[in-house]
């Protein structure tokens, strides 16, 4: 496996974070290493940020926030059209960046990431002129108005799995609402969002963005918990999720979570075509290795067309190339670290010590040959899965789904249900009524109707249930996650 990259850094890039306009090393002087877990080779070094780092960057952002806030919304918006602007020009390099660090097959999923996260921008950006307040109509001796108010410092803690896309959906409406923020990349996935970081850099006062690199115990925690952070905003497992929600709690500071998922796709008897069996490849993100917290990873297929359907999957499934991420030929990259990988395995072995669930697509991942360089795990479907087990219920983040039998209208929706997670669901069905009966008792935040793919600046988005609190990637979303509401009444008789 090879790559031909524009990227030609030195054997191992040293990169180092943003505290105040200034690119710096932790305070420590420490670093830690980035993998290319295609080659599992060590491709870069980022600083090791701890608490003394926060506290310079909390400090930062706090300095920059009167400023900032000062300037006029629609000016702000205009800064993030530049970035955009610039992140376009630089595509290419973005994209690399994140399959090269991440394993997400650059033709099918890193430049993908590049351009949504640019347009993110230009979402947001155009939205400063949107920041506004009502009057209440008391009378007219009085005048009574709102204000949507930034809200001071923002803490933004990100995953690995779109870092980009990740950071870009925090970054944007944060800084267009006029809040200044700190944002720790996931320890797997910090390089590209450097690159990001820059270029938002050549436009922003110093200190509005801060962008610092470490492990989540020693750089995310002491985020978390900084008094002068005025706001908690995290993508990632439910389980630190928890851990944010309780450092909230501590200050009653407001949160916003984008967690996990266990998101069923329920293919209805009519449904049993060609582009259904596409939909749900790409519903499942099996082309980002189903490391997506929306992956349709419960596949509730009718009885009557079970195995028919299944037939049809498994052959489309087969055609995808797995490999190097870099590769313009390569559909499927790799798992994006050795800790994901046991993981995921162990997911399958677990199934395949299921008595009554068959392996009808891929298994646990070769052991020599070149995919064993890498973390590559191939798209793998268990049958006849009931969905009260193990692999039905947990978010495998991996490239693992479970196809489960229904007949019953009622029992289907109750299945879907059936869960503590509820950030997506997709339908797949020509009779319109029953798609939206179904839509309408789902229990997700974001539902897809014959679609496997389509999210776009404008939809809100977000869990219910054990999948998040609150709503990104709208306008909407930013006002409610990224302002407060003040209102002003003025006595007019005196
Ligand atoms: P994670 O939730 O541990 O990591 C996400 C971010 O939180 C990283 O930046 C990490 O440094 C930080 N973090 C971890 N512990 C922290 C703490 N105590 N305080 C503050 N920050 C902390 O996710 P991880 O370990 O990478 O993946 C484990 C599982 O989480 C996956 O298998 C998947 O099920 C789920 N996950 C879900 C994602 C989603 O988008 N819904 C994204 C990534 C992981
Ligand atoms: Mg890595």
């Amino acid at each position: 496996m090879q790559h031909t990259g524009e990227i030609s850094q030195p054997a191992v890039m040293r990169r180092r974070i943003l505290i105040g306009g200034d690119w710096v090393e932790a305070a420590s002087g420490e670093a830690f290493p980035v993998e290319n877990p295609a080659k599992r080779a060590i491709i870069a070094t980022v600083p090791r940020g701890t608490a003394v780092d926060v506290e310079l960057a909390v400090r930062s952002a706090s300095d920059a926030f009167p400023a900032w806030s000062a300037v006029a919304p629609r000016e702000r918006g205009r800064m993030l059209l530049q970035v955009a602007d610039a992140m376009e020009a630089r595509l290419e390099e973005v994209a690399r960046l994140i399959a090269l660090e991440t394993g997400n097959a650059l033709r099918t999923q890193a430049r993908a990431e590049a351009r949504i996260s640019a347009d993110i921008f230009r979402y947001f950006g155009g939205l400063g002129g949107e920041l506004k307040g009502a009057t209440i109509p008391l009378g007219d001796s009085v005048l009574s108005y709102t204000r949507r108010e930034p809200l001071g410092v923002v803490g933004a803690i990100i995953p690995w799995n779109a870092p980009v896309l990740l950071a870009a959906l925090k970054i944007a409406p944060a800084l267009c609402a006029g809040n200044t923020m700190v944002l720790k990349t996931a320890e797997d996935a910090p390089l590209a969002v450097l690159l990001m970081a820059e270029i938002c850099q050549q436009f922003l006062p110093a200190g509005v963005l801060n962008v610092l690199t470490g492990f989540g115990v020693e750089c995310g925690a002491p985020l978390l918990n900084h008094p002068a952070i005025a706001k908690l905003s995290f993508t990632g497992s439910t389980a630190v999720g928890k851990i944010v929600m309780e450092a909230a709690s501590q200050r009653i500071v407001p949160v916003s979570l984008e967690l996990g998922g266990k998101s069923p796709s329920i293919v209805f008897p009519d449904a049993n075509e060609d582009w259904v069996v596409e939909g749900i490849v790409a519903a499942m993100r099996f082309t980002r290795q189903s490391q997506s917290c929306t992956a349709g990873s419960r596949l509730f297929l009718h009885r009557s067309v079970f195995d028919s359907f299944l037939d049809k999957l498994t052959a489309k499934v087969s055609t995808l190339r797995i490999g190097d991420p870099l590769a313009e030929d390569t559909d499927v990259g790799t798992i994006i670290n050795e800790r994901q990988f046991n993981r995921v395995c162990g997911y399958i072995e677990s199934g395949l010590a299921e008595p009554d669930a068959k392996l009808v697509a891929g298994g646990l991942p070769p052991t020599d040959g070149p995919l064993s360089e890498g973390y590559f795990v191939q798209p793998t479907i268990f049958a006849h899965t009931s969905n009260d087990w193990r692999l039905s219920r947990e978010e495998i983040f991996g490239p693992v789904l479970v196809a489960i039998p229904w007949t019953d209208e009622a029992d289907v929706i109750r299945m879907a249900n059936d869960t503590h997670y509820g950030l997506a669901a997709y339908l797949w069905t020509h009779d319109i009524g029953k798609a939206l009966r179904t839509a309408h008792q789902v229990q997700a935040g974001w539902v897809q109707i014959n679609q496997g793919t389509g999210q776009s600046p404008g939809q809100s988005y977000g869990g219910y249930k054990q999948s998040g609190l609150g709503r990104e990637f709208s306008l909407e979303a930013m006002l409610d996650s990224f302002t407060q509401l003040k209102n002003v009444t003025v006595n007019l008789t005196r």
